[in-house]
């Protein structure tokens, strides 16, 4: 049985107490920090860069996983890595030479990952499985938080857990009843931002995911 992860979204936190919220949800019992990083172009939305995760490596002890909805991720894999995450995670879609992106993550002693949008279909990213720590299967369109969970993207999950046996991570729409549908599909690294963020009880909300 694979170990659940549970990794709150700062995308849902209030941005003007950052640090706070970092707190709460660490001491709630979060395992990781998903960090939306977004440029406004890959995505249609611009949130934070690698100033903020250095900012924040300071203040909490969480693992930091970065996923880089931007395009060119392989400009800023160095900014991120001496920012001090623990996991880069690049979306397929905006890599043209995947496989050497992965290889720079991994020789600056990060943990990899590779993500793929809903519409993106897994056979894109066979190739790396052998090569990274964790796949992201996005389960809404990225760039925006609180949407409705794409129960579409489950066979894929299903699909790549066939193929792979590390961390399958999903992302969008994650709440106590979505995640009992991705945990029995295969997925173990849980992203919430508005399910855990907006809770009247935190650590509740954190505990119901695993
Ligand atoms: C989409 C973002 C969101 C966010 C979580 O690009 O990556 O999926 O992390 O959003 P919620 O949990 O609010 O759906
Ligand atoms: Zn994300």
């Amino acid at each position: 049985m694979r170990k659940i992860i549970v990794a709150p979204s700062i995308l849902a936190a209030d941005f003007g107490r950052l640090a706070e919220e970092v707190r709460r949800i660490e001491k709630a019992g979060a395992d990781w920090l998903h960090i939306d990083v977004m440029d406004g172009h890959f995505v249609p939305n611009i949130t934070i860069g690698a100033p903020v995760v250095k900012s924040l490596r300071k203040r909490t002890k969480l693992v930091l996983d970065s996923h880089l909805m931007i395009e060119n991720p392989q400009d800023y894999i160095d900014d991120f890595a001496r920012a001090g995450s623990d996991l880069i995670t690049v979306h397929a879609e905006a890599c043209s030479r995947l496989t050497s992106i992965i290889k720079k993550i991994k020789s600056r002693g990060l943990k990899a990952g590779v993500s793929i949008k809903p519409q993106t279909p897994v056979s894109k990213i066979y190739k790396v499985l052998g090569l990274v720590d964790l796949v992201l299967l996005m389960t809404v369109e990225p760039g925006f938080g609180g949407q409705q969970f794409i129960g579409k993207v489950l066979p894929k999950i299903r699909k790549i857990r066939e193929r792979f046996d590390g961390d399958i991570q999903v992302d969008g729409g994650i709440n106590s009843q979505t995640a009992k549908r991705v945990k029995e599909a295969g997925a173990n690294v849980l992203v919430a931002g508005t399910y855990i963020f907006c809770a009247k009880d935190v650590k509740k909300a954190i505990k119901s995911l695993r």
